[in-house]
Protein backbone atom coordinates (compact mmCIF):
# COMPACT_ATOMS: atom_id res chain seq x y z
CA UNK A 1 0.00 0.00 0.00
CA UNK A 2 1.41 3.71 -0.90
CA UNK A 3 1.85 5.40 1.98
CA UNK A 4 1.14 8.75 0.58
CA UNK A 5 -2.35 10.04 0.91
CA UNK A 6 -4.76 11.35 -1.55
CA UNK A 7 -5.18 15.32 -1.65
CA UNK A 8 -8.19 16.78 -2.43
CA UNK A 9 -7.95 20.64 -3.82
CA UNK A 10 -8.97 23.09 -1.06
CA UNK A 11 -9.36 26.28 -2.38
CA UNK A 12 -10.39 28.08 0.66
CA UNK A 13 -6.53 28.06 1.57
CA UNK A 14 -4.59 29.50 -1.04
CA UNK A 15 -1.57 27.44 -2.08
CA UNK A 16 -0.67 29.94 -5.29
CA UNK A 17 -1.12 33.08 -5.21
CA UNK A 18 -2.40 33.67 -8.62
CA UNK A 19 -3.93 30.33 -9.26
CA UNK A 20 -7.11 32.21 -8.15
CA UNK A 21 -6.44 35.24 -10.56
CA UNK A 22 -5.63 33.37 -13.64
CA UNK A 23 -8.75 31.33 -12.98
CA UNK A 24 -11.20 34.43 -12.40
CA UNK A 25 -9.95 36.12 -15.68
CA UNK A 26 -9.85 33.07 -17.92
CA UNK A 27 -13.47 32.35 -16.78
CA UNK A 28 -14.90 35.73 -17.59
CA UNK A 29 -13.55 35.56 -20.90
CA UNK A 30 -15.78 32.57 -22.00
CA UNK A 31 -16.09 32.37 -25.20
CA UNK A 32 -17.75 30.81 -28.16
CA UNK A 33 -17.04 31.08 -32.19
CA UNK A 34 -20.26 30.36 -33.27
CA UNK A 35 -21.21 33.76 -31.55
CA UNK A 36 -19.24 35.85 -33.94
CA UNK A 37 -21.15 36.33 -37.21
CA UNK A 38 -17.94 35.70 -39.68
CA UNK A 39 -20.89 34.87 -42.05
CA UNK A 40 -21.01 38.47 -42.57
CA UNK A 41 -17.44 37.90 -44.30
CA UNK A 42 -18.53 35.63 -46.85
CA UNK A 43 -19.36 38.24 -49.92
CA UNK A 44 -15.75 39.73 -48.99
CA UNK A 45 -14.01 36.34 -48.93
CA UNK A 46 -15.35 35.94 -52.42
CA UNK A 47 -13.55 38.44 -54.12
CA UNK A 48 -10.54 38.41 -51.61
CA UNK A 49 -7.06 37.36 -53.66
CA UNK A 50 -4.90 35.86 -51.03
CA UNK A 51 -7.74 32.87 -49.92
CA UNK A 52 -4.73 30.84 -50.11
CA UNK A 53 -2.80 32.25 -47.72
CA UNK A 54 -5.18 32.71 -45.05
CA UNK A 55 -6.43 29.39 -45.10
CA UNK A 56 -2.75 28.45 -44.88
CA UNK A 57 -2.63 30.77 -41.69
CA UNK A 58 -5.34 29.42 -40.09
CA UNK A 59 -4.52 25.77 -41.00
CA UNK A 60 -0.82 26.80 -39.04
CA UNK A 61 -2.79 27.77 -36.52
CA UNK A 62 -5.36 24.65 -36.01
CA UNK A 63 -2.19 22.62 -35.27
CA UNK A 64 -0.75 25.00 -32.71
CA UNK A 65 -3.99 24.90 -30.98
CA UNK A 66 -4.20 20.93 -31.27
CA UNK A 67 -0.64 20.72 -29.74
CA UNK A 68 -1.50 22.85 -26.83
CA UNK A 69 -5.13 21.14 -25.91
CA UNK A 70 -4.19 17.63 -26.55
CA UNK A 71 -0.26 17.69 -25.41
CA UNK A 72 0.60 20.93 -23.49
CA UNK A 73 -2.00 22.18 -21.27
CA UNK A 74 -2.34 18.29 -20.30
CA UNK A 75 1.54 17.29 -20.12
CA UNK A 76 2.13 20.52 -18.04
CA UNK A 77 -0.79 20.09 -15.60
CA UNK A 78 -0.03 16.65 -15.00
CA UNK A 79 3.41 17.50 -13.44
CA UNK A 80 2.93 20.80 -11.82
CA UNK A 81 2.03 19.78 -7.79
CA UNK A 82 0.22 22.62 -6.92
CA UNK A 83 -3.48 21.51 -7.09
CA UNK A 84 -4.83 24.78 -7.94
CA UNK A 85 -2.39 25.63 -10.73
CA UNK A 86 -3.56 22.39 -12.20
CA UNK A 87 -6.70 23.27 -12.06
CA UNK A 88 -6.59 26.64 -13.69
CA UNK A 89 -3.77 24.98 -16.51
CA UNK A 90 -6.98 22.51 -16.89
CA UNK A 91 -9.14 24.89 -17.91
CA UNK A 92 -7.07 26.93 -19.97
CA UNK A 93 -6.26 23.30 -22.19
CA UNK A 94 -10.45 23.51 -22.41
CA UNK A 95 -10.10 27.31 -23.99
CA UNK A 96 -7.13 25.75 -26.27
CA UNK A 97 -9.70 23.02 -27.40
CA UNK A 98 -12.21 26.26 -28.21
CA UNK A 99 -9.48 27.70 -30.28
CA UNK A 100 -8.46 24.66 -32.08
CA UNK A 101 -12.53 24.27 -32.77
CA UNK A 102 -12.95 27.74 -34.04
CA UNK A 103 -10.77 27.89 -37.22
CA UNK A 104 -12.82 25.34 -38.21
CA UNK A 105 -15.99 27.49 -37.16
CA UNK A 106 -14.55 29.97 -39.89
CA UNK A 107 -13.58 27.64 -42.26
CA UNK A 108 -16.72 26.34 -42.62
CA UNK A 109 -18.25 29.22 -42.96
CA UNK A 110 -16.11 30.51 -45.66
CA UNK A 111 -15.12 27.65 -47.78
CA UNK A 112 -16.57 24.19 -49.73
CA UNK A 113 -15.18 20.70 -48.15
CA UNK A 114 -12.86 20.23 -50.61
CA UNK A 115 -10.48 23.15 -50.63
CA UNK A 116 -11.26 22.64 -46.17
CA UNK A 117 -9.43 19.19 -46.48
CA UNK A 118 -6.62 20.30 -48.84
CA UNK A 119 -6.12 22.77 -45.93
CA UNK A 120 -5.59 20.23 -43.33
CA UNK A 121 -3.55 17.87 -45.93
CA UNK A 122 -1.03 20.82 -46.37
CA UNK A 123 -0.52 21.08 -42.66
CA UNK A 124 0.68 17.95 -42.69
CA UNK A 125 3.00 18.09 -45.29
CA UNK A 126 4.46 21.75 -44.53
CA UNK A 127 7.93 20.93 -43.18
CA UNK A 128 8.57 24.42 -41.10
CA UNK A 129 5.17 23.40 -39.42
CA UNK A 130 6.05 20.27 -38.86
CA UNK A 131 8.92 20.85 -37.65
CA UNK A 132 7.88 23.71 -34.38
CA UNK A 133 5.17 20.57 -33.61
CA UNK A 134 8.03 17.95 -33.30
CA UNK A 135 10.07 20.30 -31.50
CA UNK A 136 7.65 21.82 -28.88
CA UNK A 137 6.13 18.23 -28.58
CA UNK A 138 8.92 16.54 -27.77
CA UNK A 139 9.74 19.01 -24.89
CA UNK A 140 6.36 18.43 -23.94
CA UNK A 141 6.63 14.67 -23.58
CA UNK A 142 10.23 15.08 -21.74
CA UNK A 143 9.19 15.88 -18.51
CA UNK A 144 10.36 13.94 -15.79
CA UNK A 145 8.82 13.38 -12.66
CA UNK A 146 10.01 15.32 -10.20
CA UNK A 147 12.14 17.15 -12.19
CA UNK A 148 11.86 21.02 -12.18
CA UNK A 149 14.32 21.89 -14.45
CA UNK A 150 12.45 19.48 -17.15
CA UNK A 151 9.05 21.14 -16.44
CA UNK A 152 10.51 24.78 -16.38
CA UNK A 153 11.97 23.63 -20.26
CA UNK A 154 8.04 22.68 -21.12
CA UNK A 155 6.53 25.36 -19.66
CA UNK A 156 9.57 27.90 -21.71
CA UNK A 157 8.19 25.99 -24.82
CA UNK A 158 4.46 26.59 -23.85
CA UNK A 159 5.11 30.44 -23.42
CA UNK A 160 6.87 30.17 -27.20
CA UNK A 161 4.26 28.88 -28.35
CA UNK A 162 1.46 30.76 -26.95
CA UNK A 163 3.29 34.54 -26.93
CA UNK A 164 5.95 33.84 -29.78
CA UNK A 165 4.76 31.21 -32.53
CA UNK A 166 1.40 32.16 -33.11
CA UNK A 167 2.16 35.45 -34.35
CA UNK A 168 3.23 34.87 -37.47
CA UNK A 169 -0.50 33.57 -38.31
CA UNK A 170 -2.20 36.32 -36.36
CA UNK A 171 -0.53 38.54 -38.13
CA UNK A 172 -2.76 38.15 -41.29
CA UNK A 173 -6.30 38.58 -40.04
CA UNK A 174 -5.40 41.37 -38.01
CA UNK A 175 -3.54 42.94 -40.22
CA UNK A 176 -6.97 42.77 -42.45
CA UNK A 177 -9.16 43.47 -40.16
CA UNK A 178 -7.49 46.87 -39.22
CA UNK A 179 -8.38 47.50 -42.80
CA UNK A 180 -11.75 46.61 -42.55
CA UNK A 181 -11.30 43.52 -44.60
CA UNK A 182 -13.00 39.94 -43.22
CA UNK A 183 -13.49 41.83 -39.74
CA UNK A 184 -15.40 38.78 -38.21
CA UNK A 185 -12.93 36.36 -38.79
CA UNK A 186 -10.54 38.96 -37.29
CA UNK A 187 -12.65 39.45 -34.30
CA UNK A 188 -12.35 35.83 -33.61
CA UNK A 189 -8.31 35.94 -33.75
CA UNK A 190 -8.98 38.83 -31.36
CA UNK A 191 -10.60 36.50 -28.75
CA UNK A 192 -8.18 33.98 -29.40
CA UNK A 193 -5.22 36.71 -28.44
CA UNK A 194 -6.61 37.76 -25.59
CA UNK A 195 -6.63 34.03 -24.12
CA UNK A 196 -3.27 32.98 -25.05
CA UNK A 197 -1.78 36.62 -23.79
CA UNK A 198 -3.25 35.35 -20.31
CA UNK A 199 -1.53 31.89 -20.63
CA UNK A 200 1.65 33.31 -21.16
CA UNK A 201 1.55 35.49 -18.33
CA UNK A 202 0.16 32.69 -16.02
CA UNK A 203 3.19 29.76 -17.51
CA UNK A 204 5.67 32.56 -17.55
CA UNK A 205 4.88 33.59 -14.17
CA UNK A 206 4.48 29.44 -13.00
CA UNK A 207 7.70 28.56 -14.52
CA UNK A 208 9.76 31.77 -12.77
CA UNK A 209 8.84 30.51 -9.80
CA UNK A 210 9.81 27.30 -10.10
CA UNK A 211 13.20 28.64 -12.00
CA UNK A 212 13.53 30.45 -8.37
CA UNK A 213 13.95 27.64 -6.56
CA UNK A 214 16.72 26.02 -8.89
CA UNK A 215 20.66 26.79 -8.06
CA UNK A 216 22.45 28.99 -9.99
CA UNK A 217 24.34 26.83 -12.13
CA UNK A 218 20.79 24.84 -13.27
CA UNK A 219 19.64 28.54 -13.97
CA UNK A 220 22.37 29.88 -15.60
CA UNK A 221 22.20 26.27 -18.39
CA UNK A 222 18.74 26.65 -18.53
CA UNK A 223 18.95 30.42 -19.79
CA UNK A 224 21.28 29.12 -22.45
CA UNK A 225 18.86 26.41 -23.17
CA UNK A 226 16.23 28.61 -23.52
CA UNK A 227 17.67 31.20 -25.80
CA UNK A 228 18.92 28.43 -27.93
CA UNK A 229 15.64 26.87 -28.58
CA UNK A 230 14.06 30.63 -29.14
CA UNK A 231 17.11 30.97 -32.15
CA UNK A 232 15.82 28.02 -33.61
CA UNK A 233 12.20 28.47 -33.44
CA UNK A 234 12.95 32.00 -35.22
CA UNK A 235 15.02 30.55 -37.81
CA UNK A 236 12.28 28.08 -38.65
CA UNK A 237 9.49 31.19 -38.58
CA UNK A 238 11.30 33.14 -40.96
CA UNK A 239 11.33 30.23 -43.10
CA UNK A 240 7.78 29.21 -42.59
CA UNK A 241 6.82 32.88 -42.91
CA UNK A 242 8.35 33.25 -46.38
CA UNK A 243 6.69 30.33 -47.35
CA UNK A 244 2.91 31.01 -46.16
CA UNK A 245 3.10 34.76 -47.07
CA UNK A 246 4.72 34.13 -50.69
CA UNK A 247 2.82 36.64 -53.53
CA UNK A 248 1.44 39.05 -50.97
CA UNK A 249 3.77 41.52 -49.91
CA UNK A 250 3.27 41.55 -46.06
CA UNK A 251 6.39 38.87 -45.27
CA UNK A 252 8.60 41.57 -43.96
CA UNK A 253 5.81 43.10 -41.57
CA UNK A 254 5.28 39.39 -40.28
CA UNK A 255 8.94 39.01 -39.57
CA UNK A 256 8.88 42.17 -37.62
CA UNK A 257 5.59 41.51 -35.45
CA UNK A 258 6.95 38.03 -34.95
CA UNK A 259 10.38 39.56 -33.42
CA UNK A 260 8.47 41.63 -31.63
CA UNK A 261 6.49 39.10 -29.73
CA UNK A 262 9.42 36.60 -29.58
CA UNK A 263 10.73 39.45 -27.03
CA UNK A 264 7.18 39.28 -25.23
CA UNK A 265 7.28 35.25 -24.70
CA UNK A 266 11.10 36.08 -23.51
CA UNK A 267 9.77 38.86 -20.89
CA UNK A 268 6.86 36.58 -19.66
CA UNK A 269 9.39 34.05 -18.80
CA UNK A 270 11.78 36.81 -16.89
CA UNK A 271 14.41 36.92 -19.44
CA UNK A 272 15.73 39.84 -21.44
CA UNK A 273 14.04 40.41 -24.57
CA UNK A 274 16.48 39.26 -27.36
CA UNK A 275 15.82 41.22 -30.46
CA UNK A 276 15.97 44.98 -30.97
CA UNK A 277 12.94 47.32 -30.78
CA UNK A 278 11.19 48.09 -34.09
CA UNK A 279 8.07 49.40 -34.70
CA UNK A 280 5.53 47.21 -35.65
CA UNK A 281 2.90 47.65 -38.48
CA UNK A 282 0.54 50.22 -36.85
CA UNK A 283 -2.51 48.48 -38.81
CA UNK A 284 -1.94 45.38 -36.92
CA UNK A 285 -1.63 47.13 -33.00
CA UNK A 286 -5.10 48.84 -34.35
CA UNK A 287 -6.30 44.92 -35.62
CA UNK A 288 -6.37 43.96 -32.10
CA UNK A 289 -7.59 47.17 -30.68
CA UNK A 290 -9.97 47.50 -32.87
CA UNK A 291 -11.22 45.32 -35.67
CA UNK A 292 -13.70 47.94 -37.15
CA UNK A 293 -15.68 51.03 -36.47
CA UNK A 294 -17.87 49.26 -33.85
CA UNK A 295 -15.43 46.91 -32.26
CA UNK A 296 -14.00 47.45 -29.06
CA UNK A 297 -11.47 44.79 -28.24
CA UNK A 298 -10.66 45.94 -24.61
CA UNK A 299 -14.53 46.69 -23.44
CA UNK A 300 -15.85 43.69 -25.09
CA UNK A 301 -18.61 45.50 -26.89
CA UNK A 302 -17.63 44.12 -30.37
CA UNK A 303 -20.70 44.62 -33.20
CA UNK A 304 -21.14 40.85 -33.51
CA UNK A 305 -20.12 39.61 -29.85
CA UNK A 306 -21.14 40.29 -26.42
CA UNK A 307 -21.89 37.53 -24.07
CA UNK A 308 -20.28 38.49 -21.23
CA UNK A 309 -19.21 41.95 -20.19
CA UNK A 310 -15.62 41.86 -18.99
CA UNK A 311 -13.51 43.55 -16.97
CA UNK A 312 -10.65 45.29 -19.78
CA UNK A 313 -7.17 43.93 -19.53
CA UNK A 314 -4.61 46.52 -18.89
CA UNK A 315 -0.93 46.43 -17.80
CA UNK A 316 -2.49 46.78 -13.62
CA UNK A 317 -4.48 43.12 -14.78
CA UNK A 318 -0.63 41.49 -14.84
CA UNK A 319 0.68 43.91 -12.04
CA UNK A 320 1.12 41.32 -8.93
CA UNK A 321 3.61 43.51 -6.80
CA UNK A 322 0.61 44.41 -3.87
CA UNK A 323 0.56 40.14 -3.65
CA UNK A 324 4.43 40.46 -2.70
CA UNK A 325 5.39 39.10 -6.04
CA UNK A 326 7.46 40.09 -9.28
FE1 LIG B 1 -4.92 28.62 -27.85
FE1 LIG C 1 -3.08 29.12 -24.92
Amino acid sequence: MSSVAFEAINWNRPTSELAQVFWDQQWKQIWFPEEVAVSKDIKQWQSFEHQDTYKKVFGGLTLLDTLQTNVGMNEISRHVTDLQEKAVLTVFGSFEAIHAKSYSYIFTTLCKNDEIDEVFKWVQENEFLQYKAKKITDIYESIEAGDDASLWKAMFASVMLESFLFYSGFFYPLYLGGQGTLRNSAEVISLILRDESIHGVAIGFFAQQLFAKLPQQKQEELTVWGYELLLDLYQNEMKYTEDVYAGTNVADDVKVYVRYNANKALMNIGLEPMFPEEEVNPIVMNGIANTGSTYDFFSQKGATYAVAKVAPITDATFDFSDKGLK
